[in-house]
């Protein structure tokens, strides 16, 4: 098998563009594809600064690479969500990535924020799935770190195999809403929001792995303890065996459906955004989504006390 860019000898196959490549091909084609995806969709433009959420994982920690490598402005962003031993590991991989390279890194452990509750805690004590008390953490976190540090934008390491998975869930459940909203770049709708973007939203899970060891990135491997059996695996299974049968059919279905379906679904309107009584940030009611889980975890555990 030849180098399609080089004619060399190949050392990845990508089935799904009927290609293969050799290391410098490939290293090359990842961050075309990425810089690709960030200009097609205005993402963002050089002069920006560009805050980056890693998790100590392949995909955020191979786009942080591939964004410093092409010349634009980073900071990585790493929230400590008091997963234990997970948490730790993925610390300290995101720690060692940005020493390495002498990039700035913030890390905000949850457990050591003015809330004090990392994501188990959240967990037991409003009897809520860890996942879901994740999602409005990160969300929160991400939007906070954001605006407090002046960045225009915020970009996470979602990649093609997460964006078809969440297609697909959304697809099954008819989640108009979430649908319309289904897009590699959502613009602020409050002006203490940033623009979020997805860059590998293109790039599939085994092109970021391939990229991350082909560059010596070391990364997480694990997944989170708490993702065992979890919806979106489900999906993501499904996926890959389609995609055995036919290659390509992840990104067409993603392109696809952001070219022709999200058209037809961009009608559902977006309520006017005031701001949270308690954090500032932007809140659709007197609270917004995190206050609102913090408040709940005081109201569950006064309760506990009071029947102990
Ligand atoms: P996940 O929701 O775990 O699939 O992660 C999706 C993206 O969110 C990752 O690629 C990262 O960009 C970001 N992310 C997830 N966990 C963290 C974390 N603990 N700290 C910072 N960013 C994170
Ligand atoms: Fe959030 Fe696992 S990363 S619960
Ligand atoms: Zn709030």
């Amino acid at each position: 098998m030849k180098c399609k860019r080089c004619r060399e000898k190949a050392i990845v196959q990508l089935r799904s563009h009927n290609t293969a490549f050799c290391k410098p091909c490939f290293v090359f084609f990842f961050q075309r594809s990425v810089e690709r995806a960030i200009e097609r969709e205005h993402m963002f433009e050089k002069h920006e600064r560009i805050l980056v959420a890693v998790s100590g994982g392949k995909d955020s920690l191979a786009l942080w690479d591939a964004l410093v490598d092409l010349g634009y402005d980073t900071e990585g962003l790493y929230l400590g969500l008091g997963i234990g031993a997970y948490s730790r590991a993925s610390e300290a991989k995101a720690r060692a990535f940005a020493d390495r390279r002498g990039l700035r890194l913030t890390v905000v452990p949850l457990d050591e924020t003015e809330d004090g509750l990392g994501i188990p805690t959240v967990a037991a004590a409003t009897r809520r799935p860890p996942c879901s008390a994740c999602g409005t953490f990160k969300r929160h976190h991400f939007d906070r770190a954001a605006f407090e540090g002046g960045f225009p934008v915020l970009a996470t390491g979602h990649n093609l195999d997460d964006e078809a998975a969440r297609l697909m869930g959304n697809v099954l459940h008819w989640q108009l809403p979430y649908l319309a909203k289904q897009r590699p770049v959502l613009t602020p709708t409050h002006p203490k929001f940033v623009r979020k973007v997805r860059p590998l939203f293109r790039t599939s899970e085994l092109e970021s792995a391939t990229y991350a060891f082909l560059r010596g990135i070391e990364y997480v491997v694990e997944e989170c303890p708490n993702s065992h059996g979890a919806t979106q695996l489900v999906y993501k299974e499904l996926l890959n065996k389609l995609e055995h049968q036919m290659p390509g059919s992840k990104l067409a279905f993603v392109t696809d459906f952001l070219s022709r379906g999200l058209p037809l679904f961009q009608s559902a309107p977006d309520g006017g955004l005031g701001e949270c009584e308690r954090c500032g940030m932007p809140a659709a009611g007197e609270l917004c989504g995190y206050c609102r889980l913090v408040a709940e975890v005081g109201r569950r555990r006064t309760q506990a006390v009071a029947h102990s």
